[in-house]
């Protein structure tokens, strides 16, 4: 019983403890439409429903064959292979599974516990099914934290509750991540054929992606809008598609004119983008068009100054600008870091936001960090 020396013991809930505690969290896994905090939010259920250590709600991949969960918001998800230990054993049995002693169970896993320097004793898993009855992941509770120090027959009962009720809210926010992550893929691939015409890497777009979202984050921008923006980001360039070889290929310097025309390619990417309903390509079309709009005002197409220009179109100008400077172009080479960090200091409250470039300045590490981590080859 080593786990217990560090988990303090608890009681078993009274039947009002157990109804405040289904009442409150059923009002919220009802609300929640984001599959990764309804795992949070059922898994913190599950876990004061029948006094457990950990409790988890895994997820089966059936493209890549494994289970996955999300143990905690803002923490990565876990995966393993989808028939690994008692989780995979329920999956494939579609049986709940009782033990009081894993030890002595020859389906359980002790690498896992030797890799997480943890000793699991008592586990309750039970499968949970979707509408058509078909298992989509299991419930998994470990080490009961009471004197008796093992699952009960009314443990069991109580998750299935829950599993059943929540099947619903799970399915309807697994469908909705499958419909986001088609999106994503959809809008990268865009992106990248833009950026491919005028040679550059999808990498190009993905650091674009993360400094916004690094950006958004340290401006205090909500998490949903953080994550608008970071889907956003990638398309600022879409408009790009219409400019001629000639001029998005042509080795040297512009001519004037030949600016001229490429300076359309924000109107460009915001006609293509703008009669869209969804919130991603809504974004997507306010980066476009802004850009390249400067906070005093000397920018294009508007020439919009100062909060006129979209938190998006100005979190975007300094990380598009921000990547184009470090990075070669068919027209420039790269330059070194302590370059661009010039430009941005002389630039401070003329091109860029200067709140902006303090917050880049103060967190100058992570984007070294997103710029060696989807480094160009
Ligand atoms: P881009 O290559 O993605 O560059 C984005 C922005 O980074 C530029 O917007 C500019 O603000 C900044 N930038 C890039 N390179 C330099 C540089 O060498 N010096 C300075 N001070 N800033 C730089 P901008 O100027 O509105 O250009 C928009 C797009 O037009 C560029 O996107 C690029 O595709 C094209 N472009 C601009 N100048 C030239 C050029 O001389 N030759 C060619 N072939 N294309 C150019
Ligand atoms: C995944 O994409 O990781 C699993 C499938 C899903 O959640 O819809
Ligand atoms: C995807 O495959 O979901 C797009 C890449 C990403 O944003 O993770
Ligand atoms: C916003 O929070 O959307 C706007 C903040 C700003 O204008 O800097
Ligand atoms: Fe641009
Ligand atoms: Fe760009």
């Amino acid at each position: 019983m080593s786990f217990v020396q560090s988990a303090t013991l608890g009681q078993e809930l009274s039947e009002k403890e157990l109804l405040d505690l289904l009442f409150r969290y059923n009002i919220k896994i009802a609300s929640e439409r984001r599959l990764d905090r309804l795992l949070v939010l059922m898994a913190d259920l599950g876990r004061r429903l029948v006094v457990a250590d950990r409790c988890s709600l895994w997820l089966l991949d059936e493209d890549k064959g494994e289970l996955w969960t999300k143990v905690a918001h803002g923490v990565a998800e876990l995966r393993m292979p989808y028939d690994c230990g008692l989780v995979g054993h329920c999956i494939a049995s579609g049986e709940s599974i009782l033990v009081d002693d894993v030890y002595n169970n020859p389906h359980f896993n002790r690498e896992m516990d030797a890799l997480n320097s943890y000793k699991t004793q008592a586990v309750l898993v039970i499968p949970i099914r979707n509408n058509e009855g078909k298992v989509m992941g299991a419930y998994q509770a470990v080490n009961k934290l009471t004197q008796a120090a093992k699952f009960s027959a009314k443990d069991l009962e109580h998750l299935t509750l829950i599993a059943t009720y929540s099947g619903k809210s799970l399915e309807t926010a697994m469908l909705l991540k499958e419909i986001e992550d088609t999106q994503r893929e959809i809008i990268f691939t865009m992106s990248e054929v833009g950026e491919m015409r005028s040679k550059e890497t999808g990498n190009h777009v993905m650091r674009v992606a993360q400094y916004c979202y690094l950006l958004a984050q340290y401006h205090g921008l909500a998490p949903d809008e953080c994550e608008l923006l970071r889907m956003a980001a990638p398309m600022h360039d879409i408009g790009k598609i219409g400019i001629p070889d000639s001029i998005l290929k042509k080795p040297g310097k512009l001519t004037v004119d030949e600016f001229e025309v490429m300076k359309t390619h924000s109107m460009l990417g915001y006609e293509m983008l703008k009669n869209s309903r969804r919130p991603i390509l809504k974004a997507a079309a306010i980066v476009a068009k802004e850009h390249h709009e400067k906070y005093d005002g000397t920018g294009y197409p508007n020439g919009s100054k100062g909060d006129e220009i979209h938190i998006y179109g100005r979190i975007c100008a300094i990380a598009d600008v921000f990547d184009a400077l470090a990075c070669e172009r068919v027209y420039k080479k790269a330059w070194p870091l302590d370059k661009v960090l010039d430009l941005f200091r002389n630039e401070k409250n003329k091109h860029f936001d200067g709140c902006l470039v303090d917050l880049m300045f103060e967190h100058l590490p992570e984007f070294e960090e997103i710029g060696r981590l989807y480094k160009d080859h």
